[in-house]
């Protein structure tokens, strides 16, 4: 292939930057000319599409973000989108394309493949939820800052002794919740992989302060429920008046972490070196610490992400 070009789909996640950089740097040193998409499928379906430069990619792998922007675009999963998609494609010339992004973006990496038409799905997600990888791009940094305020609220609820419910993301995986909570020396990890008994919560935090504990920690994962609707029913079992802190969209941005940029810059080369080789129809991923391809129509139709619940078992056993 002579001609490729790139996007980036979906929530945005730290170090899809790092990973178009290297697209674009590994595209270019390869001898192809490649191109960005604005919008994701969006921009691809309006032709949104520009040639870039090595300096383009400049200045970019610490940036938070993408500098290609992201849509949730649902239109691109009717056949009509597809297809247009696919004329805008050849259109520019563009023989393959890398698709980075969560599930939606693999979605529609997998209908350019049943097209026909060579593309490869790159994992970019801060929640981890992606089947056929251990870790996604923008993980690690969405941790680390859920971390960071962990720790912050630790602080104060010592000092007031009190109850907190730290709401993170994680629409359908509790990936963020456990690693974040157990880093943190959370009291309590609630994610959507393991069912919970607010009563038996209610129990933890007594038991907490009857042995003079100054504080509790219970990191949810919000596709369990919300902060604020926990920390209602949480009241219904006794005195625990606990305040609650959202963290929201503040974990999908910032500096991506070096974890993240070295990943996004490894997955964003071996992509390209794939449709170097004339081969699309996968998504790139690592497993044990080993740089994997895997069809992606199969880990779409097959795989299912699942969260390490033996963290969940860990945190039951040192932090209550
Ligand atoms: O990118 C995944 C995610 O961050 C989920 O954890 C969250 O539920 C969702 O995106 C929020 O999406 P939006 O930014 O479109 O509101």
């Amino acid at each position: 292939m002579k001609r490729i070009a790139v996007l980036t789909s979906g929530g945005d996640a730290p170090g899809m930057n790092a990973a178009v950089r290297a697209v674009v740097r590994k595209g270019i040193y390869e001898g192809m000319e490649v191109y960005g998409i604005n919008y994701g499928f969006a921009g691809l379906v309006a032709g949104d599409i520009r040639k870039l430069s090595i300096s383009d990619v400049g200045d970019m792998i610490q940036r938070g973000g993408t500098f290609l922007y992201s849509a949730r675009y649902p239109e691109f999963a009717t056949e009509e989108g597809q297809l247009k998609g696919i004329e805008q494609l050849k259109k520019f010339g563009i023989e393959g394309l890398v698709v980075i992004g969560g599930d939606g973006s693999y979605h529609g990496a997998m209908a350019l493949t049943k097209h026909g038409y060579p593309a490869i799905g790159l994992p970019g997600t801060i929640d981890n939820d992606i089947p056929g990888t251990d870790f996604c791009i923008g993980f690690d940094t969405a941790t680390n800052t859920v971390l960071e305020s962990i720790d912050r609220i630790r602080d104060t609820a010592t000092s007031h002794v009190r109850t907190f419910i730290i709401e993170v993301m994680g629409r359908d995986a509790g990936d963020i919740a456990l690693w974040a909570g157990v880093a943190g020396g959370a009291e309590q990890i609630i994610i959507p992989e393991k069912d919970f008994d607010m009563a038996e919560v209610a129990k933890t935090i007594q038991k907490g302060r009857d042995r003079g504990k100054k504080h509790s920690l219970i990191v949810v994962a919000e596709g369990v429920m919300g902060g604020n609707e926990f920390a209602d029913e949480l009241a219904k079992h006794g005195d625990y008046h606990a305040r609650v802190t959202v963290l929201g969209h503040v974990q999908r941005g910032g500096a991506p972490s070096a974890r993240d940029r070295v990943l996004a810059s490894t997955f964003g080369a071996h992509a390209v070196d794939l449709l170097k080789s004339g081969k699309g129809g996968l998504c790139v991923g690592i497993r044990d610490n080993k740089l994997v391809e895997n069809d992606i129509i199969d880990v779409l139709e097959n795989g299912k992400h699942k969260a390490d619940l033996s963290l969940y078992q860990l945190n039951q056993e040192i932090s209550y």
